[in-house]
């Protein structure tokens, strides 16, 4: 779980912790994750580092999906979209 104290939260730690995390998760080459609906700020901060949303489930939390989201490292990003277009590639 991400959290910044609330007195110092929109000063810059909640990128620095995520960019941190992205570090060490991306040596496996794909970092999921997830939040509610209602997490605006956190949404935005998975935006910002280029999260991509893959789905929500509905009630884990009444009233309040949860939503999940990956980011890939940009060669695993390629060979799933390989494996999607059947091995084709790209500008081949
Ligand atoms: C989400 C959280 C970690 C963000 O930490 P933070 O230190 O305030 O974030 P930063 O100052 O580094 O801001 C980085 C980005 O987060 C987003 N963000 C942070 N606070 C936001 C807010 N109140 N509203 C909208 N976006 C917000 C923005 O995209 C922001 O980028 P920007 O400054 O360029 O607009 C923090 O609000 C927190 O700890 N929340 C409570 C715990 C929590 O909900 N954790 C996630 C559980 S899944």
């Amino acid at each position: 779980m991400l959290f910044v104290d609330e007195d110092y939260r929109r000063s810059g730690w909640g990128d620095k912790l995520l960019a941190r995390a992205e570090l060490i998760a991306m040596k496996s080459g794909e970092l999921w994750t997830s939040t509610n609906r209602s997490n605006l700020s956190m949404r935005s901060l998975l935006r910002k580092h280029g999260f991509r949303r893959t789905g929500h489930i509905i009630g884990l939390d009444a009233g309040d999906a949860e939503i999940f989201y990956v980011k890939k490292q940009p060669d695993q990003a390629i060979s799933c979209r390989r494996a999607a277009d059947g091995g084709r590639g790209h500008g081949a």
